[in-house]
């Protein structure tokens, strides 16, 4: 197994003085999750191994990693949509056991419903819950109003842009007060402009609702832009092979931060750490 990088291998400006920063309490905790999944033969294929970490309550994590090395799986068992084959998955101190109201999952496509108007999307997910209309309305406008779309609360889906769709749908996410956010690549799939507005749209919404997010992406520079922490995954079976605490500002603006030169250091210094330049395609 490969042996994780300690932080005292990062650059000096990168490495965190924990007296500054004390760790906050763990929403979400992996403890020694392995996941297997079944085949047609007799061994079993190994997608993640013996993940442990914690994210803390406000904080906003990325995973990178090369494809197919369990990213989605991590989410998906965070979700309760896959479970643990060895090992916990813990949201807000209690063992995931299934699907469960504590968590938001977000993806590339928006899954907005088009035949209901943008307010009436984000109240979709509050339907199941016992609040009155009146409630659900307001909430929805509140979130609506967090994702700057008030004016665009009667629209529908298909009289909005690409991004906009996508801030409707974080709007329906955080309308549920998930404990955490999980984003599985949601910027994939617009143009770079679009992609780069929208990470700061998002930034900031998440960094004002002060929810947990936890974000995979393949896009390096979108982890150093967006995250306080990013886990670096090896090849399959998926391990964490660095942890990477950026201590960088502009949490809330990742056009600002990606500016800064110690984000450009992180960007080499995650290069390195997924060997890019020897690997192959
Ligand atoms: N339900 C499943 N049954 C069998 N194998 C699965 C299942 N889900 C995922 N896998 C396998 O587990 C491995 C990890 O998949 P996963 O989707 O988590 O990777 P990923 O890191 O998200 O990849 P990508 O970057 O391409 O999205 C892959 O080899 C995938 O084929
Ligand atoms: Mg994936």
């Amino acid at each position: 197994m490969d042996a994780p990088v300690s932080q005292s291998a990062l650059p000096a400006e990168l490495a965190v003085i924990p007296a500054v920063r004390p760790a906050p309490p763990a929403v979400l905790s992996f403890e020694g999750v392995t996941k297997r999944f079944a085949t047609r033969t007799a061994t079993p294929f190994t997608a993640v191994q013996d993940l442990s970490f914690t994210i803390g309550k406000g904080e906003f994590v990325s995973i990178v990693g090369p494809s197919g090395c369990g990213k989605s799986t991590v989410l998906n068992m965070t979700a309760g949509l896959d479970a643990p084959t060895e090992g916990r998955v813990s949201l807000s101190g209690e063992v995931v056991t299934g699907p469960n109201k504590h968590v938001g999952f977000m993806l590339q496509k928006d899954l907005l419903l088009p035949w209901r108007s943008i307010v009436r999307n984000v109240e979709f997910g509050l339907e199941a819950r016992a609040l009155s209309r009146a409630e659900r309305r307001e909430r929805a406008l509140r979130e609506l109003a967090r994702c700057r779309l008030s004016d665009f609360a009667n629209h529908y889906p298909f009289q909005l842009s690409g991004g906009m769709r996508q801030r409707a749908a974080l709007a329906r996410t955080l309308a549920i007060e998930p404990d955490v956010v999980l984003l599985d690549e949601p910027f994939s799939a617009l143009d770079a402009q679009t992609k780069l507005l929208l990470q700061r749209s998002f930034a900031r919404t998440i960094h004002d609702s002060g929810v947990t997010a936890l974000l995979i992406t393949h896009d390096l520079a979108e982890a150093v832009a967006m995250s306080d922490r990013i886990l670096v995954m090896s090849e399959r079976p998926g391990r964490i092979v660095e942890e990477i605490d950026l201590d960088l500002p502009h949490r809330d603006d990742p056009i600002a931060r990606q500016a800064l030169p110690r984000a450009r250091e992180a960007m080499t210094h995650l290069f390195q750490s997924l060997h890019l330049a020897e690997r192959e395609e």
